[in-house]
């Protein structure tokens, strides 16, 4: 309870947070989502009406790299925490990159009932990353063009006009 004696509303706070936030039932072999707040419906475009009893691989497309997939797969099945870079799609088929953490919650007994998953749009930050090794690539293939005509340059001034 805060200073004014209000009784914290938990699930009202962790549905209006600006992160978008999942939970699965781990006690499940499906790990269907039990849960995601209105900021996963903002990011993927997903009602909790239409993904709640789903696995979150819906996500996922054409393009995602599997070996992602199989490393969330491996930290799962070893009830271990995970952070990792995966493409996902929106509803309307939009790539975006999301930065996913997951960590499983265990109760008193050290059994996991829970996976709770945090995503982030890094979406900005990835294709910048990508502009940036475009560019050094250029600048390299560049600056290698340069030393190739410099050499050329160099052999032809050593090799008398005949
Ligand atoms: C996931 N998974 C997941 N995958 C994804 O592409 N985007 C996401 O946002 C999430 N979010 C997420 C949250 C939580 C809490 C869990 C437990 C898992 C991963 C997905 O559900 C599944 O575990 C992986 O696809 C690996 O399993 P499969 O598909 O190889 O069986």
């Amino acid at each position: 309870q805060n200073k004014h004696s209000i009784p914290i509303q938990w699930e009202f706070l962790i549905s209006k947070l600006k992160s978008s936030v999942t939970v699965v039932d781990a006690t499940s072999p499906e790990q269907p989502l039990i849960y995601v707040n209105e900021q996963f419906t903002a990011l993927t475009g997903y009602t909790s009406e239409e993904v709640v009893g789903q696995n979150c691989r819906f996500l996922q497309g054409r393009d995602t790299n599997p070996e992602t997939v199989s490393k969330i797969r491996k930290a799962l099945n070893r009830q271990e925490s995970i952070k990792i870079d995966i493409l996902n799609y929106t509803k309307s088929g939009q790539q975006f990159w999301n930065e996913l953490n997951i960590d499983p919650i265990f109760d008193d007994e050290g059994q996991c009932l829970f996976f709770v998953g945090i995503q982030y749009d890094i979406s900005e930050r990835k294709y910048a990353e990508e502009q940036l090794r475009r560019a050094a690539r250029m600048a390299e293939m560049n600056s290698r063009g340069h030393l190739e005509f410099i050499g050329k340059l160099n052999h032809e001034l050593r090799t008398p006009l005949n």
